[in-house]
């Protein structure tokens, strides 16, 4: 019903790793999806944190946009070689972050909706270190008197970049309340990918409506990495979930290891689970294992996998 390039797969860090991007891609090959965030400055400097985040994607399906957030044109700029330097589709940069530690602290993500000179300083010093296309990822603006991303849309484009994703909400209201996805006016010099409960064909549809260019879905994956194969109709939901649930297991402790990779996918197992009979045991259960045997086994019995 859609075309690839009309459903993206959002960033979230501490999600949208590789082994969420590998359950992602097993039921919707070319969707473009995006990396988690990385600071601009920890990836010039290959700091450890950052390391985690970072991958070679030459060797990943499909189109991948590596997202990065930070104040000074010059590092960002860096930063974008680097990442484009080791197979990234395109560049994203983040101008919707609202967590203090980015927008308050750091002048970055939401900030820059506050600062469009310095925006515009940014994606120029992007668009011109890298090849491949730049996009910018921000919020209707930073709060209810001061919703003005479609200012913020004309300094894209007059710097360079090619699209970008509007979340519908403000940064104030962080990520509650249903969000809002304004008509997109015939003056918007950008395609605009549409972002925000976005969970179904319907919400899809709606969003084409009002002259979006696609639409990006966030939280609905969670637990649910078929839903872009599903939205896109090359997938359907799996019969046995618990398949999925050991196979993205299997990738988190290949690419982490076990004593980095358990803890991780906790919360993954929480969100396969929710809304299923006796999923709060199993929650419970998961958060105390430690071993990857044990947790291969709850899971299969959770689930009623045949080797169990
Ligand atoms: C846990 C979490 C992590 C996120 N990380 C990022 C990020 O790294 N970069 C970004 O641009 N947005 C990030 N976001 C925002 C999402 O990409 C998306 O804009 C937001 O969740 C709204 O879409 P949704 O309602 O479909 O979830 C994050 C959101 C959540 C909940």
């Amino acid at each position: 019903m859609f075309t690839n390039n009309q459903i993206f797969a959002a960033p979230l860090a501490g999600i949208t790793d590789r082994p969420f991007r590998t359950m992602v891609r097993k039921f919707s090959p070319d969707v473009p999806l995006v990396t988690e965030m990385i600071s601009c400055h920890s990836l010039v400097q290959m700091r450890r944190g950052c390391i985690r985040n970072f991958d070679n994607y030459r060797d990943e399906v499909g189109p991948i946009g590596a997202q990065i957030f930070g104040a000074e044109p010059d590092i960002m700029a860096n930063a974008a070689r680097i990442l484009a330097d080791n197979g990234a589709s395109w560049i994203d940069i983040n101008m919707g972050c609202p967590v203090p530690k980015v927008a308050t602290r750091a002048g970055a993500g939401a900030h820059l909706m506050r600062d469009h000179i310095l925006a515009g300083k940014i994606i120029s010093a992007v668009v011109h270190a890298v090849d491949i296309p730049v996009s910018i990822k921000t919020r209707l603006g930073w709060d209810d008197d001061h919703r003005d991303w479609l200012d913020l849309m004309h300094v894209a484009h007059d710097f360079g970049a090619r699209f970008a994703t509007l979340h519908g909400r403000t940064r104030a209201q962080l990520y509650v309340g249903p969000a809002q996805l304004p008509q997109i006016p015939s003056d918007c010099p950008l395609p605009i990918i549409a972002n925000g409960d976005i969970a179904n064909v319907a919400h899809v549809t709606d969003a084409l409506g009002r002259g979006y260019a696609g639409a990006m879905v966030g939280r609905a994956m969670l637990g649910a990495p078929w839903i872009l194969g599903v939205i896109c109709g090359a997938a359907k939901r799996p019969e046995n979930v618990g398949e999925i649930v050991l196979e993205h297991l299997e990738n988190t402790l290949e690419y982490y290891g076990v004593q980095a990779g358990i803890p991780l996918f906790r919360k993954h197992a929480a969100w396969y689970s929710a809304g299923i009979a006796n999923s709060s045991e199993f929650r419970i259960r998961v958060n105390s294992i430690t071993d990857a045997g044990a947790l291969k086994k709850t899971i299969s019995e959770f689930w009623g996998c045949v080797d169990a």
